[in-house]
């Protein structure tokens, strides 16, 4: 029996896969690389020390689907695959519902067809929208502010109507929170394509010389130093939780729902010192306008998962820092 890693050659997923390797798991990775490159296949086998099947699909063909399950035995799905730019979502709303929708949908109907009874599912901490305060505990309103979140909002509400349905059914929703750092050994790590939007990567370029500045959205919150504050969270970290979850979810069962966050928040100048120290780069930067749809502030409550999971994040802004910049540095190209 295996775990289907649905966009496993993706960011999270990648990482995810081989500590699922590590704990004993035989995984299987499915992915249309619309996002990500097939030539992680042979460093995740490196990293692994075996092979790793993956299979070339578009989740959202339901054909494909149809022919994962019937050529492999699954006995749970960690369901990674999405298009994830808030920006584009909002410029084409259709694409993303018809991606992350059907290929979710996909997903869930060939479970029942074949007996697969557990789904992990990667939400996010965009399902709070602006939160009225912080730290974000699970049981906050939820409220989509953009297309890509209400994607994450409808599966959420899909995943707690169909454990409604079929007490055998189990599914564990991951809400994370920003999710950086990379593989220690520098090896994988995060390859946007195009123009990276989000602050780690956007860092990492310019300290490789790639972008010249960085732009800084808004330096008039009502933060510690005026920029926004968010809790990030290391991938390798992020993975071990879906490990833990996983442990759980096919010991006990259920519908279980976790933040996965450090519980610190971090503003932006401190990101980009600790950015400074560990690459010894200046990173010029540019104070620009609020980005639109951004927040001031948000932090996770992550004490639910310490408590049912025993998992707890261990890594720190600086080793976040140390293995971005290992990655970066090693790679500036990403994958090509
Ligand atoms: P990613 O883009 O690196 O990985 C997603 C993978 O899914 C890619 O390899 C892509 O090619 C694949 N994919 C997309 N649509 C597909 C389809 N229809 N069929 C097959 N493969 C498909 O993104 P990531 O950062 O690794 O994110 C993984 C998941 O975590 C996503 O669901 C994302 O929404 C969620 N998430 C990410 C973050 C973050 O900070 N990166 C935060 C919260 C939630
Ligand atoms: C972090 C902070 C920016 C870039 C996004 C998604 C969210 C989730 C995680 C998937 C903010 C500032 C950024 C830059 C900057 N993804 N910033 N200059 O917006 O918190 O969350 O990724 O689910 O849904 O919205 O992450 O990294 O874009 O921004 O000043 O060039 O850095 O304003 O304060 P965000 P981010």
């Amino acid at each position: 029996m295996s775990v289907l890693v649905s966009g496993g050659a993706g960011y999270i997923g990648s990482h995810t896969a081989i500590k699922l390797h590590e704990s004993g798991r035989d995984v299987v990775i499915a992915d249309n690389f619309s996002n990500s490159s097939e030539r992680i296949i042979p460093r995740l086998e490196k990293l692994s020390g075996c092979m790793v099947p993956y299979e070339r699909a578009d989740l959202c063909d339901k054909a494909a689907v149809e022919r994962l399950f019937n050529k492999y035995s699954f006995d749970s799905i960690i369901h990674f695959a999405a298009l994830k730019a808030v920006g584009e979502s909002v410029a084409n709303p259709i694409k993303y519902f018809n991606n992350n929708l059907i290929s979710t949908l996909n997903l869930l109907t060939a479970m029942r067809e074949t007996g697969v009874r557990n789904f992990v599912f990667s939400s996010s901490a965009t399902v709070y929208g602006a939160p009225a305060s912080v730290p974000i505990t699970e049981d906050f309103p939820l409220r989509a502010v953009n297309p890509y979140g209400r994607t994450k909002l409808i599966i959420e509400d899909i995943l707690r109507d169909l454990k409604a349905s079929d007490v055998n059914f189990n599914a564990a929703i991951l809400r994370y929170f920003n999710v950086v750092g990379t593989h220690p050994s520098g090896f994988i790590g995060e390859a946007p394509c195009g123009i990276p939007q989000n602050l780690f990567p956007c860092i990492a370029q310019v300290a490789v010389g790639k972008i010249e500045s960085l732009p800084v959205y808004g330096n008039d919150y009502p933060t510690r130093d005026g920029t926004g504050v968010r809790d990030y969270i290391h991938v390798q970290d992020l993975a071990d939780g879906h490990i833990a979850a996983l442990d759980r979810l096919q010991a006990k069962g259920g519908l279980l729902t976790y933040n996965l966050g450090t519980g610190c928040g971090y503003t932006v100048f401190e990101v980009i010192d600790a950015y400074e120290k560990a690459s010894g780069k200046s990173i010029p930067v540019e104070v620009m306008p609020r980005r639109p749809g951004d927040i001031a502030e948000c932090f996770a409550d992550a004490s639910l998962a310490k408590l049912e999971l025993g998992w707890q994040a261990k890594f720190s802004l600086d080793d976040m820092c140390r293995d971005s910049w290992k990655w970066q540095k090693n790679n500036p190209g990403g994958y090509e």
